[in-house]
């Protein structure tokens, strides 16, 4: 069965209590229950994933060269700071990364509208919420 990892970053996990008028009231545990619902009729299968740390992330973005068919990958804060996970993603090319936000952050503040994943992703899906993890998980789908 094709892999896909589902990468979350800093303050996911805080998803459902978050600044709802934001994010909303999804909790993290229901994206994934998406995920997985979404994975199946697409036979694929999702190793959803959350973590705080930079360096958690970059160790999983390098595992999936091994280990997973795609990303989807919300990281968060460091969407916009992280030169490491830039440049995982270059290192695991061309495994595709589907960048994902559940807000629309270049409806935000200016510091939001820059993305070091997004040079290297295949795409990104903003502004829609948890349906945009499964509108990722389609889009990587239809690639592989
Ligand atoms: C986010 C947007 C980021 O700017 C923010 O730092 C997050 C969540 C989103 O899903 O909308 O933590 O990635």
């Amino acid at each position: 069965m094709t892999t896909i990892f589902v990468l979350n970053g800093p303050n996911l996990n805080m998803l459902g209590k978050r600044e709802p008028g934001i994010y909303g009231t999804a909790t993290l545990d229901s994206i994934q229950a998406d995920c997985k619902k979404a994975a199946k009729s697409l036979s694929l299968k999702v190793d959803f994933r959350q973590s705080n740390h930079e360096g958690v992330l970059v160790d999983w973005i390098q595992e999936a060269a091994d280990n997973a068919k795609g990303i989807v990958l919300n990281a968060g804060a460091y969407t916009h700071t992280s030169i490491a996970i830039h440049d995982a993603i270059r290192a695991i090319a061309p495994l595709p990364v589907v960048e994902v936000h559940l807000s629309n952050i270049h409806a935000r503040e200016p510091f939001r509208h820059v993305s070091k994943v997004a040079p290297h992703a295949v795409g990104m899906i903003a502004g829609f919420g948890p349906l945009g993890y499964t509108l990722a998980l389609r889009a990587l789908a239809a690639r592989i």
